[in-house]
């Protein structure tokens, strides 16, 4: 992230917003040029890890005053003492921006997602927008680490308060937080991990939702209880400190045992996994979870409503229970909508992504009147193209997908494709203005590993591509100005993209129009959001328009989606069924800089990710399609919003701006509770 950056008015940004992007077109294989300018951002205050929170016991805690009176006086609860964890984990009130807060009130999103239950262990979504970040806690945490100073920057502790390797590097052991509860009471300990382990990760009929796989720790990584609050990892490679980063929020985030259990087909004989993954529906009672807030109340297409969760286990120094909101929605609408109604005022969030909204947003926002604030980040969105490379079987290919990808691992077809992109074309079809920057692939600029001359960019040119195809064996042989497979049927590429949000279809349109240019045809394949990850992470696709990832922002999260670091790693090149996978020459160069990354030093690090910067772009491995900025979007009665949050790096916004200590100042909460003096179950 840069370090030095300065906030500029909005109103000023938008003078130059209505001009063309001043796009540079070139002829010849270069480095990617400079991105326009874009200055409107927030500046980051960066702080040392234990500035924000660390462990610890205070001399007494405190709750909303309605909690003691409706109950704990009526013996419904246990004083909040009591309901604290031995050593809470205590945020530290002189770095929140504006200090200790006040409770009540409610953050009011609106998200795109539909919840399809609660049991992401077993594979299902939540809706996303913050739901996930709001009820998954996890071993460790890394949203915040975008303020770390980078010196030290480490993932923080969180479900794991502590942990050290062992002498010879191979082993991790991790001391959970002791005398922590689920929100209906029952102790959460290395039952619940070990039941996420053994049960989901490491049972091949179970993909949990967030991506994590049985190599997302190393490959034959072990792990073991010792005791009710110790777990121990064996590695086989030494000290692999990445893997703390994929403990953090989605890939290491446990769920009750003690209400899953009996239901988990491994322990119940009459239970199918389909039934068990979908035996927590959104409208399941009382589900308990370890977050701020817990569901109280759904109504399909309408809103998810989550209350405090009297068990949780932060505090401020000052010993108040976090968090200080008393509720949180999630109205049931379009990603688009999120903006509208954030901008408007009957939202209280957006990260603003959906480029449609740009001008719009940033105008109204440039007003005094304004509900919200609008505070802009480095260029950490970006939109690839992804092949699929699987060519042993992954995803079940019939015989024309096969051929597909086979072309697909011609590095002279993906030069073709890349070449046949306007990227600048394409930029300018999601938003014009300064945002867009061209985008060749791998590492988002703006970003700490990211290397300007090291990234390989191939110049738009339908005449170069048309070569280019030809060099890959691919003739037009029927005169139709396409391409055939060698028994003369068209070759025909179909490209998933999700119909969701307005831009993944923009930008799926326009490349199909650009390949049929170059003589290919590419089919749409559109999908709902939730399907076109299922069928992603099912290798069931030729071609895939990705958003982001957070790997290309900090190369230190999902370190292990940047290269096929085993069977089932990489997000476009899985094993087939017999667990073999075919890795190219240039794609072991990069398994072999992301192994040696993860126990590299700071400065080995940087030139790691030289090389792989350039290995990646000149091999094309994915195309890449446009880099832009997001906006942080959230109603101006909130307090605590860290300065300079950025919609996207190491996590989303919803977790890196620390919602659990957001807050609003008594004379300026709303009426907007939905269940006010009620907690779920109680
Ligand atoms: C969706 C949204 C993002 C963010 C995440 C949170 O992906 O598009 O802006 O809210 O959910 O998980």
């Amino acid at each position: 992230m840069p370090k030095h950056v300065h906030a500029i008015p909005v109103a000023a940004l938008l003078v130059s917003v209505s001009g063309a992007a001043a796009l540079a077109q070139m002829v010849t294989p270069t480095v990617v040029p400079d991105p326009p300018k874009f200055e409107a951002r927030g500046e980051i205050s960066f702080v040392g890890p234990t500035d924000i929170y660390a462990f610890g016991t205070l001399a007494a805690y405190h709750e909303p005053a309605w909690v003691t009176e409706e109950f704990v006086n009526t013996g419904k609860l246990p004083p909040v003492a009591e309901r604290l964890p031995k050593e809470p984990l205590i945020f530290k009130t002189a770095t929140m921006k504006d200090g200790t807060g006040v409770y009540g009130d409610v953050m009011r999103h609106v998200i795109g997602g539909r919840p399809e239950g609660w049991n992401w262990i077993a594979g299902q979504n939540q809706g996303w927008g913050g739901v996930e970040y709001g009820m998954w806690e996890c071993l460790t945490r890394t949203g915040p680490l975008f303020e770390v100073r980078a010196d030290e920057l480490a993932p923080l502790p969180n479900l794991a308060k502590s942990w050290e390797w062992s002498e010879d590097g191979h082993q991790l052991t991790m001391h959970l937080i002791e005398g922590a509860k689920w929100s209906d009471g029952d102790p959460f300990d290395a039952d619940d991990v070990m039941f996420y382990w053994n049960d989901h990760l490491m049972d091949s009929n179970i993909a949990p939702q967030g991506g994590a796989t049985p190599d997302t720790f190393g490959v034959g990584t072990t792990l073991e209880a010792l005791d009710a609050y110790t777990i121990r990892f064996t590695f086989k490679d030494v000290r692999p400190e990445g893997v703390l980063y994929e403990m953090a929020f989605g890939k290491f985030c446990p769920l009750p045992s003690h209400v899953m259990k009996p239901q988990h087909p491994k322990y119940n004989a009459d239970n199918t996994y389909e039934e068990y993954k979908n035996a927590f529906p959104a409208d399941y009672k009382n589900f308990p979870g370890m977050g701020a807030w817990v569901p109280a109340a759904y109504r399909p297409d309408e809103i998810i409503v989550l209350r405090r969760n009297p068990y949780y286990w932060k505090v401020d120094d000052q010993g108040n229970q976090l968090p200080y909101l008393d509720e949180v929605q999630y109205k049931l609408s379009t990603w688009p909508d999120r903006t509208i109604q954030a901008v408007a005022g009957s939202g209280d969030w957006s990260n603003l992504e959906e480029t449609q909204n740009y001008v719009e947003a940033l105008r109204r926002a440039a007003e005094p009147t304004a509900p919200a604030r609008l505070e802009f980040g480095p260029r950490i969105l970006g939109y690839s193209l992804e092949f699929n490379y699987g060519s042993t079987g992954w995803g079940d290919p019939d015989e024309r997908q096969q051929a597909n990808r086979l072309l697909n691992r011609d590095l002279n077809f993906r030069k073709a494709v890349t070449t046949g992109l306007d990227r600048v074309l394409l930029g300018d079809s999601m938003v014009k203005g300064p945002f867009m920057a061209i985008y060749p692939g791998g590492l988002y600029p703006d970003t700490t590993y990211y290397n300007q001359d090291s990234t390989i960019y191939y110049p738009f040119s339908v005449e170069q591509a048309k070569a280019y195809l030809e060099a890959a064996g691919l003739k037009d042989s029927d005169g139709d100005g396409l391409v055939n497979y060698p028994d003369g049927a068209n070759v025909e590429i179909a490209l998933l993209a999700s119909n969701a949000a307005g831009t993944d279809t923009t930008l799926s349109d326009g490349i199909i129009a650009m390949m049929e240019k170059i003589g290919l045809r590419v089919i749409a394949d559109y999908t709902d959001g939730n399907g076109v990850e299922a069928r992603r992470d099912a290798g069931d696709f030729d071609w895939a328009i990705r958003r982001v990832e957070r790997a290309f922002n900090t190369v230190l999260q999902d370190t292990a989606s940047l290269a096929p670091l085993g069977p089932t790693t990489s997000p476009f090149h899985k094993a087939g069924p017999d667990g073999t996978i075919e890795v190219m020459d240039f794609e072991q160069k990069l398994v072999d800089i992301m192994n040696e990354f993860r126990s590299a030093t700071a400065e080995r690090r940087k030139e790691l990710m030289v090389d792989y910067q350039k290995i990646f772009t000149e091999n094309v491995y994915s195309a890449g399609l446009v880099n832009y900025p997001g906006a942080l979007i959230i109603n101006k009665r909130f307090r605590n919003v860290p300065a300079g949050t950025p919609i996207l790096s190491f996590q989303w916004a919803e977790d890196s701006a620390l919602r659990e200590q957001m807050y609003v100042p008594a004379e300026e909460q709303k009426d907007y509770e939905l269940f006010p003096k009620t907690l779920a179950g109680l």
